[in-house]
C-alpha cells in the first residue's frame, strides 16, 4: 500500500494529485489565466503564479482524495523539462515536503509522464506499445517496454505540434493559446478547401516550420498562393477580409495538415516495429479531429487504440502520480540535491 502525493508545474498550470496504489483519487488543475493578455506563457509571471497557487492546490488535492499530509508514502514532482521558474518551485515545494515529512521524494520526467497518462485507466495497453506524444513543446514517437523503460523513436527538428497550432492560430489573430481555438472553427469547415504541404522528413521524425512559413505566405497574399509572390500582396484589410470569410476553412485545412503529419509517421512507426498497441498523449491529444483520425486509422489497421481521459491529456499531476506510484515500485527515488532542469534528455 502506497499513497503518492504528486506535484506538476512545469508550464503554466498548476497541478496537484494524490495516488493510492496505482488509482488516481484527486487530480486538482489550476490554470493561469494571468498570460492571456501576452499571447504566450510569460515565465516570471508562470512563477510568481505557481508560488501563490501550490500550496492552496495540494490542500485541494488531498482534501478530495481524503486524505492528509502525513499519510503520503512519497512525493513526486515534474524535475524536467519545462520552465525552470516553474520547475523550481515546484521542486523545492516537494523537496521540503520530503523534509518535512521525513517520506522519499520521485523525480519525474515530464514527457515520461505524458506516456504513462496511458495506464491510468481502463482499458490500460499492454507492453510493447508505442505512444505518440503531443504537447506545447514536444512531439514525439516513443517505444515502451515496461513503465520504466521507453526510448524515444522519432521526433520534431523544429517546432512541436502545439506550437505548430499555436503560431497558426496566432497568425489568424487568434488569442493564446490558440489549439483549441483552432479546433472549435475546425469543426464547421472544409479541411480539403487549402492543400498546405506535407514535408518530406525521412525516419520518424516531424517538422512543422515549413507549415508555419506556407500559412503567412498563404495569409499574407489572402489565399491566392502558398508561396510568397510580389503580385499577390494584399492588403491588411484584404487579409483581415479573407481570414474572417473563410475561418472555419482555413482552420479546418491546417488542423487536417498537422494531423496528417502526424498520422503517416505513427502508421510508419507501427510498421516499421509490428507493434499495434497504439496511444496518444499531451496536450493535443485533447484535439477533436486528432482523436477521431487516429481511432479510424487503427481501426482501418487493426491496432489497440489509447487515449488518456481529457483531464489527463493536458499538463496534469495525475500522470506525475502515476509515474511516481511505478518509480516506487522499482524504488527509484531521488536525492535531495536533485536539481531541476529545463531540457532534459530521456
Ligand atoms: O501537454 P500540454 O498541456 O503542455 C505542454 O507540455 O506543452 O500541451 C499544450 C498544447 C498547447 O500548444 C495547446 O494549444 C495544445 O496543447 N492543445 C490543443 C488542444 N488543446 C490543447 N491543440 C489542438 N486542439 C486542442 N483541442
Ligand atoms: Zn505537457
Amino acid at each position: 500500500m502506497a499513497v503518492i502525493l504528486a506535484i506538476e508545474s512545469s508550464c503554466d498550470e498548476t497541478s496537484a494529485a494524490v495516488c493510492e496504489d496505482g488509482i488516481i483519487l484527486s487530480n486538482f488543475i489550476a490554470n493561469q489565466t494571468v498570460h492571456e493578455k501576452y499571447g504566450g506563457v510569460v515565465p516570471e509571471l508562470a512563477s510568481r503564479a505557481h508560488m501563490q497557487k501550490i500550496v492552496p492546490v495540494v490542500h485541494v488535492a488531498l482534501k478530495e482524495a481524503g486524505k492528509k499530509i502525513t499519510d503520503a508514502d512519497a512525493i513526486a514532482f515534474t524535475q524536467a523539462p519545462g520552465l525552470i521558474g516553474s520547475l523550481l518551485v515546484g521542486g523545492q515545494f516537494a523537496k521540503s515536503l520530503s523534509l518535512a515529512l521525513n517520506k522519499p521524494l520521485i523525480a519525474v520526467h515530464h514527457m515520461q509522464a505524458h506516456v504513462l497518462a496511458n495506464l491510468i485507466d481502463e482499458p490500460r495497453p499492454s507492453f510493447p506499445f508505442l505512444c505518440l506524444t503531443v504537447s506545447g513543446g514536444h512531439t514525439q514517437i516513443v517505444l515502451c517496454e515496461s513503465p520504466v523503460n521507453m526510448k524515444v523513436i522519432g521526433e520534431t527538428i523544429d517546432d512541436a505540434a502545439g506550437e505548430a497550432f499555436d503560431k497558426s492560430a496566432k497568425l489568424l489573430g487568434l488569442p493564446y493559446p490558440g489549439g483549441p481555438l483552432v479546433d472549435k472553427y475546425a469543426k464547421e469547415g472544409n479541411p480539403n478547401r487549402f492543400k498546405f504541404p506535407e514535408p518530406q522528413i525521412p525516419e520518424l521524425n516531424f517538422s512543422f516550420s515549413g507549415l508555419k512559413t506556407s500559412i503567412l505566405y498563404f495569409l499574407q497574399n489572402a489565399g491566392k498562393s502558398l508561396q510568397y509572390k510580389e503580385e499577390f500582396a494584399a492588403t491588411k484589410e484584404e487579409q483581415e477580409k479573407f481570414i474572417t470569410d473563410n475561418l472555419a476553412d482555413i482552420c479546418a485545412s491546417i488542423q487536417h495538415r498537422i494531423i496528417m503529419i502526424l498520422l503517416n509517421k505513427v502508421k510508419k512507426a507501427a510498421v516499421e516495429t509490428g507493434i499495434t498497441n497504439i496511444c496518444l498523449a499531451g496536450g493535443v491529444s485533447a484535439n477533436s479531429g486528432l482523436r477521431r483520425a487516429f481511432e479510424e486509422l487503427g481501426k482501418e489497421n487493426n491496432w489497440h487504440t489509447f487515449i488518456p481521459a481529457f483531464q489527463y491529456c493536458t499538463d496534469n499531476a495525475g500522470m506525475i502520480a502515476i509515474t511516481g506510484w511505478y518509480k516506487y515500485q522499482a524504488g527509484d527515488f531521488a536525492n535531495i540535491s536533485v536539481q531541476s532542469t529545463a531540457r532534459a534528455e530521456w
